[in-house]
């Protein structure tokens, strides 16, 4: 890390904001008063007797911005304790970053009773000058009996106020515990979250990732999640394996701990982005760190112990600083469910982790999930689909309702389905009006209207999963897109236009034969009324009001560029890069007070929202209709009036809860 420290703002102190999302999953910075944290990290272990690797080499080196010692060990050395009360925690380990402390909760769960008292702890962590410190929570082990978790949880929820008070400003850990008890996980998050606590570290879940009982470790995440203040940090205490971060940060973690680097170097194991490998069994490293460059597996073997465990240990970090690097990017280019599957193929344990997750997915990551991106979504054919494609298909069953009974479904090949049937698609339109037109496609039936958005539109995979649907899930899609289902006719999509022509006559009858050169015009706009109804959630009728004659302008490839209302008003232009909709202040100012996202905003930021500044948390009063991350939504003030729109940022109940940040990129405001 080159540079120093950067101390936050005034008045940020201990204020987490998020600056890129995928669901749940996101890169934050957590603001403290000596160095605002970015996250995703790990917090590598120091222990104050034995550094393994320099703490100051964690920060020059390394790049690590955090670390996290044991306050119990320091006060309980007189050595580091007389330093450490004398000259700070920092002077004492030689580090200019932030420094966590935990608290002898761990030791107290290894070694039996420590003998240090609730507050006592607390206001030794705050003299020694730690950026976050830690209660005295009681550690509850998966072995324990309800009643004993039970106990073990009240217990913590009980220290928790003079904690706090003990802290005096200091930032402080409030640790979930539970066991393996869901009930009684949500139960800690919920009660904990009523204190005013800077960040909830997950406790308790050591003895799992121990045992690789991975499936265990995401039903605990799950059950706590959404009753922790989305505006508060999320810290895995004791987890360091590499092949854990994806699946941990997709489901929403921001910090994590490990000593895991030391341990396993001191056991000759090296961490790998797959798994842990013993040297002993290496004949060539598959895999190169700076620490092993002009080494071979022999050579290391070759060192002395002390020697030997400091390179392994500078390979291990090296490893899980890029593996975080890499979950960071995957949640920056909206790929980190890629990741997420990709690592379950390292371990069994893992796979079973996520296969679990994929089917117990909670409704609210779903639903905190841009359905926008670019590029395509590749799919296997052995794990179900990924909660982006199901946010899309939810949107499409609740948003898309196709109006007649009858159906034409094309099936056979990927898209884009425009090159190969837009000209039937046309015909059917004008001669077959009632009959609504969809794809089959791996991740669903599609109304054909939504064709070129994404994730239909660039699907990867093998040839397989472009197999026939079952006639369940066939039937259920039809069930959700039409008012009542009635003939269906199936077609191929790379039959020629005059054969499929031909079937549907039979089927249909001859249609109607009006003007064709309306062919294109009723279809765009009939294409831009389903679109505005699945990404901006307003009802048909609004959408087909709004878009009442409109007109379009198209762009050199034949593709819609913009749209104009009947009026001639511009109003939105579809976006060729993801298939999303720009709206412009015009669209935005006709689609106000129709059921669309809204954020109502505090007098306070009126102005700023007039001139087209971004709405910042810490002022919103409230929401309406169901905002989520990437998709458009409306401004208004307190009084409903209408003040600007732009791009929402987060959910409905992370814009009541965080003070920092942007909620929304705006887009434009009405003016003064
Ligand atoms: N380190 C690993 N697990 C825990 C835990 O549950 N509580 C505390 N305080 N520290 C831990």
């Amino acid at each position: 890390m080159t540079g120093e420290a950067k101390p936050c703002r005034d008045g940020d102190h201990a204020k987490f904001e998020v600056v890129e999302r995928d669901g749940w999953a996101r890169l934050g910075r957590l603001h403290t008063s000596r160095h605002i944290l970015n996250t995703p990290t790990l917090l590598p272990v120091i222990n104050p007797n034995i550094r393994t690797v320099e703490p100051r080499e964690m920060w020059e080196n390394y790049g690590f911005e955090a670390i996290i010692t044991n306050s119990y060990v320091i006060w309980k050395h007189d050595h580091l304790k007389v330093l450490a009360q004398s000259d700070g925690v920092h002077a004492l380990l030689d580090y200019p970053g932030v420094i966590m402390t935990d608290s002898g909760t761990f030791q107290n769960y290894v070694y039996g009773d420590v003998e240090v008292g609730v507050e006592e702890i607390v206001k030794f962590q705050r003299e020694i000058d730690v950026d976050i410190a830690t209660m005295l929570d009681v550690f509850a082990t998966p072995k324990m009996s309800y009643d004993e978790v039970e106990a073990a949880v009240d217990e913590t929820v009980a220290r928790s106020k003079s904690s706090i008070e003990a802290a005096q400003g200091t930032m402080l850990n409030g640790p979930i515990q539970g066991g393996t008890f869901s009930d009684l996980r949500m139960k800690s998050a919920t009660e904990m979250a009523n204190f005013d606590f800077a960040v909830h570290p997950i406790g308790g879940i050591v003895p799992l990732m121990e045992r690789q009982r991975y499936r265990e470790l995401v039903e605990v995440i799950l059950a706590c999640r959404e009753h922790i203040p989305w505006e508060r940090p999320i810290h895995m205490f004791g987890c360091g394996h590499p092949h854990l971060f994806p699946i941990c940060v997709a489901l929403g973690a921001d910090l994590f701990d490990s000593a895991a680097y030391a341990l396993f170097a001191r056991d000759d194991r090296m961490l790998m982005p797959w798994g842990t490998v013993k040297l002993a069994e290496l004949t060539e490293f598959p895999i190169s760190t700076a620490a092993l460059a002009g080494h071979t597996p022999d050579s290391v073997r070759s060192l002395g112990n002390e020697e030997r465990c400091k390179v392994l240990a500078k390979h291990n970090l090296e490893i899980t600083a890029s593996e975080l690097a890499r979950c960071r990017e995957a949640v920056r280019n909206g790929t980190i469910w890629k990741l997420v599957e990709e690592r379950s193929h390292t371990n069994a344990a893992l796979r079973e982790a996520t296969e679990y997750l994929y089917q117990n997915l909670p409704l609210s990551l779903i639903e905190a999930t841009n359905p926008l991106r670019s590029g395509g979504v590749s799919m296997s054919n052995d794990l179900a689909m990924h909660p982006h494609s199901i946010a899309c298909l939810g949107r499409l069953l609740s948003n898309c309702q196709q109006g007649g009974s009858d159906a034409i479904i094309y099936s056979g090949s990927g898209g884009p389905w425009r090159e190969r049937i837009a000209g039937q698609v046309q015909t059917i339109h004008r001669r077959w009006p009632n009959i609504s037109v969809f794809i089959e496609t791996p991740l669903g039936l599609i109304p054909y209207s939504v064709e070129d958005v994404s994730p239909w539109a660039h699907i990867n995979g093998p040839r397989v999963i472009w197999n026939e649907m079952s006639d369940d899930d066939l039937t259920f899609d039809l069930d959700a897109m039409l008012e009542e289902v009635g003939q269906i006719l199936h077609l191929d999509v790379v039959e020629s236009k005059a054969n499929n022509i031909e079937k549907i006559e039979a089927e249909f009858g001859k249609g109607s034969t009006e003007n064709e050169d309306t062919n294109r015009l009723l279809l765009d706009r009939s294409m831009m009324i389903d679109k505005v109804c699945y990404f901006l959630d307003i009802s048909q009728d609004d959408a087909i009001s709004l878009l009442d004659s409109c007109t379009f302008v198209y762009s050199k490839t034949k593709r819609v560029r913009n749209v104009h209302a009947s009026d001639g008003e511009h109003i939105l232009s579809p976006r060729l890069k993801d298939g999303g909709l720009s709206l412009t202040l015009e669209g935005a100012k006709r689609l106000h007070g129709k059921g669309m996202a809204t954020v109502v905003v505090h007098d306070d930021s009126i102005p700023f929202t007039r001139k087209g500044r971004n709405v910042m948390h810490g002022f919103i009063v409230s929401t309406h209709g169901q905002l989520t991350p990437g998709l458009p939504c409306l401004i208004e003030d307190q009084k409903g009036t209408f003040l600007g729109h732009g791009v929402a940022q987060c959910t409905e109940s992370e814009a009541l809860g965080f003070r920092k940040g942007i909620a929304v990129k705006v887009r434009d405001g009405v003016g003064e």
